[in-house]
């Protein structure tokens, strides 16, 4: 089933999922304070992994390592590898490694001074594409695959500010589908908006895990358990469990993860 009731298709139309990205042994730093410990989680291919814990316990941490973001932050460090399709991301140019890895954050951001049109197209104008009409189709694509063109195709020179909540997260994801990211990390992203807009959002990852690998961090337990295929439970930047969501939520191995997901802490 989806998250909100339709049949899914039989599974056999899947072959096995292939590994994505591979998280092997990540420690993170900032500064003195360690924010991971050794870290090896395997990410497959058009599936949802969730990431479930604590606040404080590394989950925007490890999203942000997995596109080269965590460097960004100065008197960052990091040690371990990750692997996209086999290949160490850091030996990849690290504007390429984020357009193929792309990020969608809790709190929607559209560019405050732009156009709807001009915030969805923001990442490919910057990345030379000039002709108006390829740009326009990329525009109106990417708005369908996030659920936002029926509300917004009449008004696309309007600001992208002007939007509500949900509609600014759908632009959000609108302008990350546009360069055509091949895996999407989504940080918390339905934490702000109201159950309608949630259920957007949910339907719409369900709708996108056909095309893309989508890790996305989660404080809503029935949330991960709707989307994911597959959830990892952190716990002061460890990685206590990883497993099939269905095994996560009914049978976890360990006590921590139990007690996590049935309310007892966190
Ligand atoms: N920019 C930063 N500078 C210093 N320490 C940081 C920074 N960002 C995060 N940390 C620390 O790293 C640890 C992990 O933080 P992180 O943001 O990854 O947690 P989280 O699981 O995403 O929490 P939340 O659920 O509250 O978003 C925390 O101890 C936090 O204080
Ligand atoms: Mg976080």
């Amino acid at each position: 089933m989806t998250p909100h009731g339709r049949v899914e298709p039989a599974q056999a139309d899947h072959p096995a999922r292939q590994p994505r990205i591979v998280a092997e042994k990540v420690n993170a730093y900032f500064g003195t304070t360690q924010a991971l410990y050794d870290v090896s989680l395997t990410m497959l291919d058009r599936s949802v992994t969730a990431i479930i814990g604590p606040s404080g316990c590394g989950k925007s941490t490890f999203l942000r390592s997995i596109n080269r973001m965590h460097e960004i932050v100065p008197g960052s460090r990091m040690t371990g590898r990750i692997l996209l399709d086999g290949e160490d991301i850091h030996a990849m140019d690290a504007v390429l490694v984020r357009k193929r890895i792309g990020m969608v954050f809790q709190k929607p951001n559209p560019f405050p001074t732009m156009s709807i049109r001009d915030n969805v197209s923001a990442g490919l104008t910057f990345g030379g594409v000039r002709n108006r009409t390829v740009v326009a189709e990329i525009v109106e694509k990417s708005l369908r695959q996030a659920a936002l063109w029926d509300e917004v195709k009449d008004s696309l020179d309007n600001s992208g500010v002007s939007l509500s909540g949900g509609q600014q997260q759908r632009l959000c994801i609108a302008r990350a589908l546009a360069v055509s990211p091949e895996v999407l990390l989504m940080d918390e992203p339905a934490s702000a908006l109201d159950p309608i807009s949630t259920a957007k959002i949910e339907e719409l990852i369900y709708e996108l895990k056909r095309t893309y690998t989508i890790v996305i961090v989660t404080h809503n337990m029935q949330q991960a358990a709707r989307v994911s295929d597959q959830t990892a439970f952190f716990y002061m930047g460890r990685l206590v469990e990883f497993d099939d969501t269905k095994k996560i939520f009914t049978a976890p191995a360990k006590k921590q993860t139990e007690d996590y997901v049935t309310g007892r802490f966190g």
